[in-house]
């Protein structure tokens, strides 16, 4: 049976919302990872170092007896966000990044960016605190194909603030075509990007063929089988500037299977066990620590993990749903399937 030990990996992105589903979700990320950038579109959404501070009390309360676990806390970037704003989130030193939400783009993203030019004053602030920028990267246009969001951001957005701001350090959330995953390898800014499991794993025939299956769909939508291909070639090549964030994100089964279904893949069930089944099947399990535990901590200026975990190549059957207590339940990621890792002490 084979065996794998790896630093104790960070998710550099998640979504753990609050309440009965953050005490319902919140065990199967504090098991596996020791750390997690925390996103901040709560509902009203988390705009203040106040606020931000009374949500990781609230995460830490309802964190498993015995849990090390440390919440990375983050702000959310509306156009009246202040500088001095930045400045206490910074001398928290519990908050490690502010995330762009463009007005529009996803889940409770109402108020976030309209017009990026509103933000310099803040955006220059954050450059010199040296507090980085997260940046769900799809434009808004309506004359822009849902497919296409995220190649025009590039052009129209992304590029032209890297020029502007070279100083500030970019995080390209959840990138999913083989344009970002190019630009972030050769841009000469401050910049990487986190990439899903969902997006390495499935394509959007997964999403559409033989019926909608709406546990599939997320933001940015799947692309098609040659970005999913150049994602897995980045994740893979052991450049520093790609890096393990889930984006897991639970709605309850009811909000998914819908007239109108909300965006967000549940992962945090399986995290580390669907990178790992994706590596072996690339032949690339030598670069999964520094993708998983290295690089992450190293672009963020905090220090690796010392402690490990432990995944062994032997089957387990993923629950076909997990409770949110009062919220419902949960339909996670391959539900009813076969999972060809699992963590030794779970
Ligand atoms: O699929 C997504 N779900 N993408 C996002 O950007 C937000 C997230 C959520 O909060 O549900
Ligand atoms: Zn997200």
């Amino acid at each position: 049976m084979q065996q794998l030990t790896l630093p104790r990996p960070d998710d550099w992105h998640l979504h753990l919302r609050d309440g009965a589903t953050m005490a319902a979700v919140l065990p199967h990320t504090a098991q596996r990872f020791a750390r997690a950038i925390i996103m901040p579109n709560l509902n009203p959404p988390v705009t203040t170092t106040r606020q931000a501070l009374a949500y990781r009390d609230r995460i830490l309360a309802a964190l498993p007896q015995g849990s090390n676990f440390n919440p990375l806390m983050t702000l959310y970037l509306t156009e009246s966000t202040a500088p001095e704003e930045i400045i206490r989130a910074r001398q928290s030193g519990h908050i490690h990044g502010v995330k762009l939400y463009p007005a529009g783009a996803t889940t409770h993203s109402d108020a976030g960016v309209r017009d990026i030019s509103n933000t310099w004053a803040v955006l220059e602030t954050m450059a010199e605190q040296n507090l980085p920028l997260l940046v769900h990267g799809e434009v808004t246009d309506p004359q822009v194909d849902v497919f296409d969001r995220e190649r025009i951001f590039i052009d129209r957005i992304l590029a032209p603030l890297l020029e502007r701001l070279p100083e500030l350090k970019v995080v390209f959330e959840h990138i999913t075509t083989r344009e970002a995953a190019d630009f972030v390898r050769e841009a000469s800014g401050n910049i990487a990007a986190t990439i899903t499991a969902h997006h390495l794993t499935m394509n959007r025939n997964a999403m559409l063929v033989g019926g909608i299956h709406p546990h599939h769909y997320c933001l940015p939508v799947l692309k098609r089988e040659s970005h999913r291909e150049a994602l897995v070639a980045a994740a893979t090549s052991g450049s520093p500037r790609f890096f393990l964030g889930t984006d897991s994100a639970p709605h309850p089964r009811h909000a998914k299977e819908s007239g109108c279904g909300c965006a967000g893949i549940y992962t945090a069930h399986a995290a580390i066990e669907l990178y790992t089944e994706l590596f072996e099947q690339a032949r690339a399990l030598d670069k999964l620590a520094e993708f998983a535990s290295g690089f992450g901590a190293d672009f963020y200026g905090l220090p690796r993990n010392t402690e490990t975990i432990t995944l062994v190549e032997e089957s387990w059957n993923i629950p076909q749903q997990y409770s949110l207590g009062a919220g419902g339940a949960v339909i996670p990621l391959r539900a009813g399937d076969q999972l060809s890792w699992r963590l030794s002490d779970v």
